[in-house]
């Protein structure tokens, strides 16, 4: 009669155990394809890059990152960030001056480098890189620390 209460109480616990799991309800990551969980950090990345963007950004390339003709160049749909992203990392960690040409126009009016911390470059890189009509690969931390001045 003890003992098989002991069996008893020793089941009650481990089905409560098993209820409180932790872990029970938190997905398994290792199931979820690569590809999948890239677009999951980029997703990420790019709403925080959002708010970076609006803070630092868009009271010169607009927006809707069309900038204003002449003077401050379009993101949107740019070619010269679709061609030259190396050098479109360099531009907002440090900023940008000399003639460019984007879209087949001419600027040439000197973008101050933004000042942003590490994380917010390549937050907003990847939120430039992936709205407006442009695609890229996601940019990574490393990516960014391999541009130096
Ligand atoms: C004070 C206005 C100003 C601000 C603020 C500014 N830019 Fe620029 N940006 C410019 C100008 C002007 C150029 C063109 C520079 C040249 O003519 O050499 C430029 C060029 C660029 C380019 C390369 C050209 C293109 O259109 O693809 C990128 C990329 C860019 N800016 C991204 C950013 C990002 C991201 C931010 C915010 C972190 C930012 N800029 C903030 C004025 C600005």
């Amino acid at each position: 009669m003890i003992k098989s209460l002991f069996t008893l109480i020793a089941a009650v616990l481990l089905v409560f155990s098993f209820g409180l799991n932790p872990n029970k309800n938190k997905p398994d990551y290792t199931m979820i394809p690569r590809a999948t969980q890239l677009d999951t950090a980029l997703a990420a990345s790019m709403e925080r890059g959002a708010q970076v963007y609006l803070d630092f950004c868009q009271q010169c390339h607009m927006p809707d990152g069309k900038g204003l003709e002449g003077v401050y160049p379009p993101l949107a749909a740019s070619d010269f960030l679709k061609k030259n992203r190396k050098q479109s990392i360099h531009a907002v960690k440090y900023g940008l001056s000399g003639e460019i040409t984007v879209n087949e126009k001419k600027y040439n009016t000197p973008m101050p480098g933004p000042g942003l911390y590490d994380e917010e470059t390549v937050d907003v890189l990847n939120y430039i890189m992936n709205s407006w009509g442009n695609k890229q690969e996601i940019v990574t931390q490393e990516e960014v620390d391999a541009v130096k001045e």
